[in-house]
């Protein structure tokens, strides 16, 4: 496994496969990496000639008192992991190396940027969309995996590469979970073990909308359903909850006629936890 913590490393590396006619496929990460991060892994070592991954906690995502410096790191471990899923290189350069001296240029998605989990973290997507931006041009892999788990994340970055023409692929990967269900985290780690206990009504939460939605109820009754199941967690603080057109995120109102996508964002103490599923009322053709 190679490491290259420069871009001309990475560029030097992904040139000799594309000569000879090999595949790349990649996958963004900013480390801490658990079963989730290898799950995306997997799938680009199965679907590519070439797998590369991305350790990098990109500063520009990060709003002034959100925790860039708390964000748990462990470089040995990480490349322990990679190295047993027999990823070809991983591409972990440091901010100077990123962005040197410049950074003056950023890519944004202004509609999906401003809402959701971007109005409650202005920049946060406006970061994302232009590391990522990097990362392709560094990489130039043929598609690139990014989790479910965020999906706004993900619709982000699909609208961005269509358009922008960028030439890769997409490919979205199902959000991966513990065995109660909490869906995997770098941030899981730093709950306590009480608020550990009642993040799982998150993923509760989820199942009591995908249960209702098959009778496609009104968008307001799902959420009240959603918020009855999250007040069961003493200590979360409920940011959010949307309910939306699982392709566009656009807002949605009345009966569930079309599958939506449900997003919690709740806080346990300094904690941020997101999670979200797809859901499909009955009636929709193929549900
Ligand atoms: O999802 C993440 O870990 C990050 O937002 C990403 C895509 C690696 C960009 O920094």
């Amino acid at each position: 496994m190679k490491i290259c913590r420069t871009r001309a490393e990475l560029r030097q590396a992904v040139r000799g496969w594309k000569l000879a006619g090999e595949t790349v496929g990649l996958v963004p990460t900013m480390g801490y990496l658990h079963e989730g991060h290898l799950g995306l892994v997997r799938l680009a070592r199965e679907k590519a000639d070439r797998a590369v991954t991305t350790i990098f906690v990109n500063p520009t995502q990060f709003g002034p008192n959100e925790d860039l410096d708390t964000y748990p790191r462990d470089e040995a471990r990480d490349l322990a992991l990679l190295e047993a899923e027999n990823v070809d290189a991983v591409f972990m350069p440091d901010v100077t190396e990123m962005y040197g001296a410049g950074g003056d240029t950023f890519v944004e998605v202004p509609g999906l940027s401003s809402i959701l989990q971007g109005a409650l973290r202005p920049g946060h997507f406006r970061g994302v969309a232009t590391v990522v931006t990097k990362l392709f041009n560094i990489a130039t892999p043929d598609f690139a995996v990014f989790g479910e788990k965020d999906y706004q994340q993900l619709t982000l970055i699909r609208q961005m590469v269509r358009d922008l023409d960028m030439p890769l692929e997409i490919v979205a990967h199902p959000t991966v979970r513990e065995a109660d269900g909490l869906a995997m985290s770098s941030r899981n780690v730093r709950l306590s073990p009480e608020h550990r206990q009642q993040a799982v009504a998150l993923s509760r939460s989820l199942s009591a909308a995908e249960a209702l939605a098959t009778s496609g109820p009104e968008i307001d009754a799902l959420e009240k359903a959603v918020r009855a199941e999250l007040a069961e967690a003493r200590d979360g603080d409920v940011q959010s909850v949307d309910i939306r057109d699982a392709e566009t995120l656009a807002a949605l109102s009345g009966p569930l006629k079309r599958p939506a996508v449900v997003l919690l964002a709740v806080r346990f103490g300094a904690v941020l936890l997101i999670d979200q599923r797809v859901i499909t009322p009955r009636s929709v053709p193929g549900a």
